[in-house]
């Protein structure tokens, strides 16, 4: 059989020998026509992704906070009523809820309630979308003992129906500052640091009287829009201000809360709307353009 065998190899060998020549003759001739690799030809550029300009403004909020001894923290987007506006010293049928009405989302189970509900309130509270980041200030408070100074980035829900100035989803970074000695004084001196290290030195900003349930004496912080500077636009409504955020001195009612001794400590509080400082900053007159995810806007702020 041997016999047999090696001729048969060979024959293999001498068809396998010929399929491969001209193999190599049919590469020959397309490459002779294609001419050689050509590198002046445009390669095919992989897109490269970044980061949203939200994630970018939050970074850069946070960032000046983290250097004055703020720590970031974040929160569940789904609240209970306990945490949204009770511990905030807003009771049922207060009207700052109105501004405030939101998206219910029924009662928990049982296993998300015990995580969310940190052992306040009865089983049957309603669970809510989180209507601001200002439940972060009790929740941090009940974790920890005083001195607390955070900053807390998160989505927030209302039921506002989208324009320019409007969304059902936005985003907020909470601040809260406690200590044994925080002043008034404390308090504006912190605001306006960040507020020009943000803007820049020459952003003018305001400090008006306002109302907060959970803040005594409140404000209404604005700053000078930076999409007219200041003369009146779409954006600023005619005004020339944009109002950047709530705050205020920790009115003593919330301590009672979550056990902290009123008597003995003081501290400042502010909510900001993200969209809002970066429409200011970047003189953006729609807020819808940054959840439309149109690359022709988003490239503009690639870093
Ligand atoms: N939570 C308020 C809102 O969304 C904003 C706010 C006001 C936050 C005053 C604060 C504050 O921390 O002190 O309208």
């Amino acid at each position: 059989m041997g016999k047999a065998y090696n001729e048969l190899k060979t024959h293999i060998e001498s068809v396998l020998e010929d399929k491969i020549r001209q193999v190599k003759i049919h590469d020959d001739e397309r490459s002779a026509r294609a001419g050689k690799l050509d590198l002046s030809l445009p390669g095919l550029a992989p897109r490269r992704g970044a980061r949203h300009l939200i994630i970018q403004t939050i970074e850069e909020i946070t960032g000046i906070f983290q250097r004055i001894g703020f720590s970031v923290v974040e929160g569940p987007e789904v609240e209970t009523d306990y945490y949204n506006f009770e511990a905030l010293n807003i009771p049922a049928d207060h009207p700052a809820r109105d501004t405030m009405d939101t998206f219910y989302v029924g009662v928990p189970a049982r296993a998300a309630s015990a995580e969310l509900l940190g052992g306040h309130g009865d089983q049957g509270q309603r669970l809510l979308l989180r209507t601001h980041t200002s439940p972060m200030q009790i929740r941090t408070m009940e974790k920890h003992k005083p001195p607390v100074r955070v900053v807390v980035p998160g989505k927030t829900y209302r039921r506002d129906n989208p324009d320019a100035s409007h969304s059902f989803m936005f985003h907020q970074i909470e601040g809260l500052a406690v200590d044994f000695n925080i002043t008034f004084r404390e308090f504006k001196g912190t605001m306006e640091y960040f507020l020009r290290e943000f803007f820049g030195p020459k952003t003018r900003t305001r400090f008006q009287s306002s109302y907060f349930p959970f803040t005594e004496p409140s404000v209404d912080l604005a700053a000078t829009c930076g999409a007219c500077d200041g003369s009146g636009c779409r954006a600023c409504k005619q005004s020339g201000w944009i109002e950047l955020m709530g705050a205020g001195m920790v009115d003593p009612a919330v301590y009672g809360f979550v056990g902290y001794d009123a008597g003995a400590l003081s501290g400042f509080a502010f909510g900001m709307g993200v969209e809002r400082f970066a429409m200011v900053k970047y003189g953006i007159d729609d807020l819808q353009l940054f959840f439309q995810n149109d690359v022709r806007f988003l490239q503009q702020f690639r870093r």
